[in-house]
């Protein structure tokens, strides 16, 4: 469970301050498929990134599970991003010259997954995203989707509690986005996931059962009573 309080993130560029996130507070509860949206700008890649211990934001707390990411030490965030939350990008951010199995199995090497069992993981990783025949091929071998679902894949094999993605199905077309989002939402269901879906796609916030709209860094829950 989150639970984010007074959350704010400023950047200076320059002269001049960005202030992405301003004063944000916000519960979601485990196993919460959540969707963010909001304009470009308006701080959606920001919010999820303090959530994933990714970047540290200038004030406020990120509780998970009861510990402060805003205040953990590097360690602590490494072992967070290596064994509690799975990332999802837009681009795929798969590793070129690896092949499908290869770039699954780079997700167990920082908690030290021996090499016998990360290949096994890695396997059934991919079979679960539908792609154990793939296993051998080379990003650049397969379709925009078909990668997604390998990087989908990468974040999952690890078991990981919280899995956000940051515009997952942004660079694909409409019925690749469907078959991606109704992967995420079997995966969710089937793994008790908490899944927090960045998009500026309201076909793909329409079906899930909490939104939250960011802009100018403030949030607004659209499904608060
Ligand atoms: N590393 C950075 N340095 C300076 N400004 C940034 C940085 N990252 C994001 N911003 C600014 O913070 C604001 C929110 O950005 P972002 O969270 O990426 O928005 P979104 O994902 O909703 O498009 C924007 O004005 C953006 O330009
Ligand atoms: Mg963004």
């Amino acid at each position: 469970m989150y639970q984010i309080e007074k959350l704010t993130k400023t950047y200076t560029q320059g002269k001049r301050t960005v202030h992405a996130l301003r004063d944000v507070s916000l519960r979601i509860e485990d196993g919460e498929l959540l969707s963010v949206q909001g304009p470009t700008g308006g701080g959606k890649s920001t919010l999820l990134q303090a959530l994933g211990g990714l970047d540290r934001p200038t004030s406020g707390s990120v509780m998970l599970d009861g510990e402060d990411l805003a205040t953990m030490n590097d360690a602590g965030l490494t072992t967070v991003r290596a064994e509690t939350v799975g990332f999802v990008f837009q681009n795929f951010n798969l590793v070129p010259t690896l092949t499908a199995r290869e770039n699954v199995e780079t997700a167990l090497v920082p908690a030290g997954v021996a090499t016998a069992e990360r290949a096994r993981r890695a396997v059934g990783a991919l079979e679960s995203v539908g792609l154990g025949e793939r296993a051998d091929h080379l990003p650049g071998e397969l379709s925009g989707g078909q990668q997604q679902r390998v990087a989908i894949a990468r974040a999952l094999v690890k078991n990981p509690t919280v899995l956000l993605a940051d515009e997952p199905t942004g660079n694909l077309d409409e019925d690749t986005r469907d078959e991606i989002i109704d992967l995420l939402e079997g995966l969710w269901k089937e793994q008790g996931l908490t899944l927090i879906l960045v998009t500026h796609d309201s076909a793909v916030s329409r079906r899930t059962p909490r939104r939250i709209r960011i802009a100018k860094g403030r949030v607004q829950d659209l499904t608060a009573t």
